[in-house]
């Protein structure tokens, strides 16, 4: 059968299911987390206590889990496609002097960013915030971890939905459009480029965990504090690490 000819080979069966695999987890995921910022988030503001209570049990706690071991199986396929391209001695791995290995070692900084983010911050948070909803339902009282846990997870949501718009991007540009910069894929770039994008990230993260100036500094209240910035500062930031960078820049050089 042809899928299982030279099953990891570049093009083969066991590539094309780990990027199926990859796809569909990574829907689920980020299907999710714009369903949490785009509507669950405006929709709990205009809902009383009781029912936003039940909401919370009932629905935001069936989602979560799907959102996060759909953020688990994105990361653990994307891992195994970049494992892969590297056994294979793939030009996409040559992460410090290739086009395609710049772009994929950025998509995927970028989303195991957001991973983290999933697993290690929002989702300990939510845990807190449901928990006491259950607490307060059953006749108990609140836990008075609960409004600082919400704020710690929303922020951490609020810089993945910013983070997930640039990520895509470089993601799918690695294999669909990094042949406009010629096919060979290599070229010279300043070793500098990399530290523009881990200080522009790094920066986006330490806003969202309050690092930097606390949880309401200044750019954390002007990135996270409505939907709609988010989505315009996740553009910007996609036009100042594309255009300037990859086009300004490295465009420039190949
Ligand atoms: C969590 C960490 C992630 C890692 C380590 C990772 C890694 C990878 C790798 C290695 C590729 C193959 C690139 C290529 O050969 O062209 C890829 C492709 C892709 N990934 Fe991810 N990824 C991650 C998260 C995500 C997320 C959250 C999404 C969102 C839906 C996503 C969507 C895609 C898409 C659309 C492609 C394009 C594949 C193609 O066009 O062939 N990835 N990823």
């Amino acid at each position: 059968m042809e899928f299982f000819k030279d099953f990891f080979d570049p093009g083969s069966g066991g590539q094309m299911l780990a990027r199926y695999g990859h796809f569909l987890a990574g829907i689920t995921w980020i299907g999710l987390l714009y369903y949490f910022n785009f509507v669950q988030v405006p929709a709990f503001a205009q809902m009383e206590a009781g029912a936003r209570s039940e909401a919370l049990r009932k629905v935001t706690f069936r989602a979560l889990w799907w959102f996060r071991w759909g953020a688990m199986l994105t990361f653990a396929t994307g891992v195994l496609i970049l494992g892969l391209q590297r056994a294979l001695g793939s030009e996409f791995s040559d992460y410090f002097s290739t086009t395609v290995g710049l772009s994929i070692a950025w998509g995927a900084l970028l989303a195991t960013t957001m991973f983290l983010n999933v697993w290690l911050v929002i989702w300990p948070a939510q845990k807190i915030v449901i928990g006491s909803a259950e607490s307060v339902a059953g006749g108990g009282e609140e836990d008075p971890r609960a409004a600082a846990s919400a704020k710690k997870a929303g922020r951490a949501s609020r810089a993945n939905t910013m983070m997930s718009i640039p990520m895509l991007w470089f993601m799918g540009f690695t294999s669909h459009f990094s042949s406009a910069y010629g096919q060979d894929g290599g070229f010279g770039y300043p070793g500098w480029v990399w530290i523009v994008f881990l200080a522009v990230l790094a920066f986006i993260e330490l806003s969202a965990l309050g690092v930097l100036g606390g949880y309401d500094s200044p750019q954390a209240k002007l990135f996270f504090d409505t939907h709609r910035n988010t989505i315009i500062y996740g553009f910007v930031t996609w036009v100042v690490l594309y255009f300037v960078v990859f086009e300004g820049i490295i465009g420039g050089n190949s």
